[in-house]
């Protein structure tokens, strides 16, 4: 899950103008009664007028002083989601900061902020007949059976991510980290331990397959660690690094 310190609300209305030319958007909306919700944690959805035949979907967390509305409009999911058809869930936390760290949100159907997200995601799977193979979030290591790749902007995992759902024998998601080079909030060294623990759910090793520079923003690096890894460090970056919505679509396997 990604950490930011923005504190920006925007009104937003079901139509957005351009250029004078009034262009019929979808708007966000607040769903209730979607499932079991450990964490009193809020859901909106944002679902393009134009939804794709077997439409992916993005499950997109706040910053720790953010909110659903704030994620919406800072993120380019929804622009995208418009443009590739796909749903976009927005959880929010109503005191900000999301529990990422307790055991209740680290073990699978433990009852902590996770099982409330993995609810939201299983409300809308069925809802809108979302293609199972196209769910992205950050909440991978506990849920691997709904989430089948991530993306991870500004935060670090440590310790062994396989025991947060022992009994999984299924194929673990796909990992992508961002961290910005001067971020002090998280700290350079989270950069490899993240990428570490990731390695060793995929039985990689340690060592980058390829480096690749100017990746995939010039003067960033990205390290390749096999298909299912790979860390982007944000050179000149700090605390957090900017969601790459085009990238994540591609990661996601919506675009
Ligand atoms: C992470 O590991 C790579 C490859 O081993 C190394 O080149 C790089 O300097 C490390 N990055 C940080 C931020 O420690």
């Amino acid at each position: 899950m990604h950490f930011s310190n923005f504190l920006t609300c925007t009104l937003l209305s079901g139509v957005s103008s351009g250029f004078g030319v009034l262009v019929k958007r979808a708007s966000l909306t607040k769903v209730s009664n979607w499932g079991s919700n450990p964490a009193s944690l809020n859901m909106y959805i944002y679902v393009p007028s134009t939804l794709a035949a077997s439409p992916g979907l993005v499950v997109a967390c706040h910053g720790a002083s953010g909110n659903a509305q704030q994620e919406f409009t800072s993120t380019p999911y929804a622009t995208l989601a418009d443009q590739l058809g796909f749903i976009v869930v927005y959880p929010e936390s109503p005191v900000g900061a999301w529990d990422a760290t307790s055991k209740a949100s680290l073990t699978h159907n433990g009852g902590g902020a996770s099982q409330s997200i993995a609810n939201m995601a299983s409300y809308a799977i069925s809802t809108y007949k979302v293609n199972t193979a196209k769910v992205g979030n950050t909440m991978a290591g506990v849920y691997p059976d709904i989430f089948k790749s991530a993306v991870i902007y500004s935060a670090g995992y440590s310790g062994n991510i396989r025991s947060m759902y022992p009994s999984w024998t299924g194929t673990y998601p796909k990992v992508q980290t961002y961290l910005g080079s001067l971020d002090t909030i998280i700290g350079s060294s989270s950069f490899n331990t993240t990428l570490a623990a990731w390695a060793s759910v995929f039985g990689y090793d340690t060592i980058p397959d390829t480096v690749q520079q100017n990746t995939p923003v010039s003067g960033w690096i990205t390290y390749v660690y096999g298909s299912q890894l790979q860390g982007t460090w944000a050179v000149g970056v700090g605390h957090p690094v900017s969601v790459q919505g085009a990238q994540d679509a591609k990661w996601f396997g919506i675009a």
